[in-house]
C-alpha cells in the first residue's frame, strides 16, 4: 500500500470518496472499499437485491424474526430504545418495532445509514405504520457512534442483515468493541449474521439471474464517473462474485474484459487495466456460530440466545455488554 502522503494530495474541496478510491485503485490488485457500493442508488439497487429469488439472507432474517419476535423481545431490557445501524429502509426492523409495541407503550427509534434517501423512507414507513414509534434518523458511517449517547437506556442497538459481514475479522471486533465502549453494562444487541452453508445456493445469490447484482457492483463505477469525473465505460467490466473457501467469504469483483485506460478528472489520474484485471469492491463474509460467538467474545459482548431458521443459512444472535 502507498502511503497517503506519497499520492498527489487530495485536496479538502475533493468530495469525501476521493482519498478512498484514489488510496484503493493505486494498490496491487486493485480495490474499493465497500462502504462506497451505497449511495443512494447503490442502496435502492441493494434494496431491489434484498427482493430477488435467488438471494435468500433478507427473507430467511425476515423469517426468523417473525417467527421470535416475541421470543425475542421478551429478552430485551424493559423499556428500551432502539438504535440501528445501517439501517437502510427499516423494512424488516418493523417486525421487530410492531412486536416490541405489545410490550411498551412507545419506542425511540433512532436509524443511522450513510443514504439520507433510504432514511427518510425508513422514518416515513416505520411512523405510518407505527404510531407509537418516533424516529430519529442519523445520516453517517460507523466511524462515529456518539449518535448512541442520545439514546436513553436500556438500549438495544440492532446491527442486522449480515452487513457485518462486508468486514475483516479485525474490523469486525473494532466495530463492536467501538458499540461497546458507547453502552452501558445490561445494554443489548441483536446481530444478524449470514452462516456457512453449500456453495451453490452462495454463488447463485451473489449471481442473480436478472443481474440486479451485477448493477449494484458497475454503479462504482458509475458513482466515480458522476462524483469525481470519472470516465469509466460500465459496460467494458464484468461482475464477478465467487466462494473464496480458505477466507469463508463470498468475493465481489469488477473484472475489466479488455485492455484500457481510464481517466479520473478530480483525482488527475490515468489508471491502466490489463485484460481481466479486477478491482475488488466486496467482501461478505459467512459464519459458523463457533465464530461468531468467538466475534462477539472479542468484541466485548455475551451471548445471550441465538435464533436460526431451520436450515440454519442465518443466524439472529441476541448479545449483551459483559
Ligand atoms: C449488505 C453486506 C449484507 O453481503 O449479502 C448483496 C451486500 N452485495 N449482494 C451481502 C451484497 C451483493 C450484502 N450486505
Amino acid at each position: 500500500m502507498i502511503p497517503r502522503q506519497q499520492l498527489s494530495p487530495v485536496s479538502p474541496s475533493l468530495p469525501a470518496i476521493a482519498a478512498d478510491v484514489m488510496e484503493g485503485l493505486f494498490r496491487t490488485p486493485k480495490s474499493l472499499p465497500p462502504k462506497l457500493l451505497y449511495d443512494d442508488k447503490g442502496s435502492a439497487l441493494f434494496e431491489q437485491i434484498t427482493c430477488l429469488p435467488e438471494y435468500y439472507p433478507t427473507r430467511t432474517e425476515a423469517a426468523i424474526f417473525r417467527t421470535h419476535a416475541d421470543e425475542i423481545c421478551s429478552r430485551l431490557g424493559r423499556n428500551v430504545s432502539v438504535a440501528e445501524l445501517g439501517a437502510g429502509t427499516a423494512t424488516k426492523t418493523r417486525i421487530l418495532l410492531r412486536s416490541l409495541l405489545q410490550r411498551q407503550f412507545k419506542v425511540n427509534y433512532f436509524p443511522l445509514d450513510v443514504s439520507a434517501a433510504a432514511l427518510q423512507i425508513a422514518k416515513h414507513e416505520v411512523e405510518s405504520e407505527l404510531e407509537s414509534v418516533r424516529v430519529h434518523p442519523h445520516v453517517g458511517d460507523f466511524e462515529d457512534l456518539t449518535f448512541l449517547k442520545r439514546q436513553a437506556p436500556p438500549r438495544l442497538v440492532l446491527y442486522i442483515g449480515s452487513s457485518i459481514g462486508n468486514l475483516e475479522r479485525n474490523q469486525a471486533i473494532s466495530l463492536l468493541r467501538n458499540i461497546a465502549a458507547h453502552l452501558s453494562k445490561g445494554d443489548q444487541l441483536l446481530l444478524g449474521t449470514d452462516l456457512v452453508k453449500d456453495s451453490e445456493i452462495l454463488h447463485a445469490a451473489y449471481n442473480d439471474s436478472a443481474g440486479v447484482t451485477a448493477s449494484f457492483n458497475k454503479n462504482l463505477l458509475v458513482r466515480i464517473n458522476r462524483e469525481l469525473g470519472g470516465h469509466f465505460e460500465p459496460d467494458t467490466f464484468s461482475h464477478v462474485s465467487f466462494w473464496n473457501q480458505a477466507a469463508s467469504r463470498m468475493e465481489l469483483h469488477l473484472e475489466s474484459a479488455i485492455p484500457q485506460s481510464v481517466r479520473i478528472d478530480a483525482l488527475d489520474l490515468r489508471l491502466r487495466f490489463g485484460q481481466g484485471e479486477r478491482i475488488h469492491t466486496e467482501n461478505s463474509y459467512k459464519y459458523t456460530l463457533e465464530c461468531l460467538e468467538s466475534l462477539l467474545n472479542n468484541g466485548g459482548f455475551e451471548v445471550e440466545h441465538t435464533w436460526t431458521d431451520p436450515l440454519s443459512w442465518f443466524a439472529v444472535t441476541l448479545a449483551v455488554i459483559t
